[in-house]
């Protein structure tokens, strides 16, 4: 049995999905279902007792126990987080709720379980924490990539909440002796991913003919992983992974976002394509992101080295096969495009100038 929190999200969902198609054992699935987790990524589950669903927060400490105690987890994957850089610059109280709080609830539970293991199972228990490159801050044009010596330099409210859980699970291996596993990857793409993010938000507002909206004047620089190697290289990580370590996971796919966008256009012009012209001509320049970083970059020779994984999907098979998932999946678009999401659109676009629909 393994525990996983935010198994409802987008990467947390691929992963689930994933572990059970790979054979994996049962697992619990921890989510408090925030407007960004959606049972409808799990709906092939459905008659899979292999998965068990509890919706809660990863904060609510007597509940996690409970959950740890019946059903005796040999690991817990911590997804759950607030993901979403332009809301946590609306509202950054969220984040350091669920990432920085709800992290050190999470710990603080998985602290005494771990103390009451048998030396056995104590010697194969592992604590993951999925974590972002973003806590490295933002690299000029000639810089290297992050490595796992890169020093921590967040630059948004995510990227500190984010970098102060990742303090934290280092605390708890190096003081208290927890197994943890830490890894820090990029930017991911792919199913299930929900359209406040810039690929789905792109793929969806082309479709919907609505403005393609890029922050300043689109040349900060993103490495891409498709979310499918994300989930196999954290399979890797927790199966062979050291103990106190962290790993970097990236997919050596580094665009300008303009490039990315320019790139989504040309396969919805092929794929379905629009009554007038390219999608192109939806692109709207509009005011930057306060504090946008500028190039993320990851050296991702520790997993491979260590590991031997290696992403299987260049960006232009994955970004392909996602462009098809949404065309084939529009009733899934429809679904999460509710009340809080178009509040949410009005929010973070309407006073952005330039904006033009
Ligand atoms: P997401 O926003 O799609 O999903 C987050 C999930 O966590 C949702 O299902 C939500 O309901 C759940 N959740 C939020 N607060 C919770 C709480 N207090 N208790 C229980 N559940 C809660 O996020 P994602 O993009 O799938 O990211 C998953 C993890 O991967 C995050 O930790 C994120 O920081 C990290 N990450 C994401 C990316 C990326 O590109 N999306 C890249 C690197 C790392
Ligand atoms: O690097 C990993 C991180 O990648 C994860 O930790 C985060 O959870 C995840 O959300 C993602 O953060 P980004 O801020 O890079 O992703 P986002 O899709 O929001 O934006 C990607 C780039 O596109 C970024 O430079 C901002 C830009 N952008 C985004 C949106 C939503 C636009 O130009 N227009 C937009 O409308």
């Amino acid at each position: 049995m393994i525990f996983v929190t935010g198994g409802a999200g987008f990467i947390g969902s691929n992963f689930v999905l994933d572990w059970l198609a790979n054979g994996g054992e049962p697992v619990v699935n921890l989510d408090k279902l925030t407007y960004a987790g959606n049972l409808n990524n799990l709906l092939s589950l459905r008659q899979d007792t292999r998965h068990i669903f509890i919706k809660g927060d990863i904060g609510d400490t007597t509940l996690v126990t409970k959950l740890l105690a019946t059903h005796g987890p040999r690991a817990i994957l911590h997804f759950a987080a607030e993901s979403h850089v332009d809301r946590s610059i609306h509202g950054p109280g969220e984040f350091i709720k669920t990432n920085v709080n709800g992290t050190f609830s999470l710990l603080e539970a998985a602290r005494a379980y771990y103390a009451e293991l048998s030396e056995t199972e104590r010697a194969g228990f592992r604590f993951l924490h999925v974590s972002t490159d973003e806590v490295y801050g933002s690299l000029g044009p000639a810089d290297a990539p992050f490595t796992e010596q890169t020093a921590y330099a967040p630059n948004n409210p995510y990227s500190a909440s984010k970098a102060a859980s990742d303090h934290l699970v280092r605390a708890y291996h190096h003081t208290y002796g927890l197994p943890t596993l830490t890894t820090n990857c990029s930017n991911n793409y792919g199913p299930y991913h929900f359209p406040e993010k810039l690929i789905p938000l792109v793929i969806t507002n082309a479709l919907a003919g609505k403005a393609l909206p890029i922050y300043g004047d689109g040349k900060n620089v993103r490495d891409w992983l498709y979310v499918g190697d994300h989930c196999a290289a954290i399979r890797r990580v927790l199966q062979d992974g050291r103990p106190g370590e962290t790993y970097n996971i990236g997919g050596w796919n580094e665009k300008t976002n303009l490039d990315v966008v320019h790139t989504l256009c040309d396969i919805l012009d092929k794929l379905a394509p629009g009554k007038a012209g390219s999608y192109r001509d939806q692109i709207t320049f509009v005011t930057d992101r306060p504090g946008h970083d500028r190039r993320y970059a990851i050296d991702a020779g520790k997993i491979e080295r260590e590991l031997g994984w290696k992403p299987a999907e260049t960006f232009e098979t994955g970004i392909q096969k996602t462009v098809q998932w949404y065309l084939d999946h529009q009733d899934w678009v429809c679904d999460v495009q509710s009340g809080e999401y178009l509040k949410w659109v009005e929010k973070n676009y309407a006073q952005r100038e330039g904006r033009g629909e």
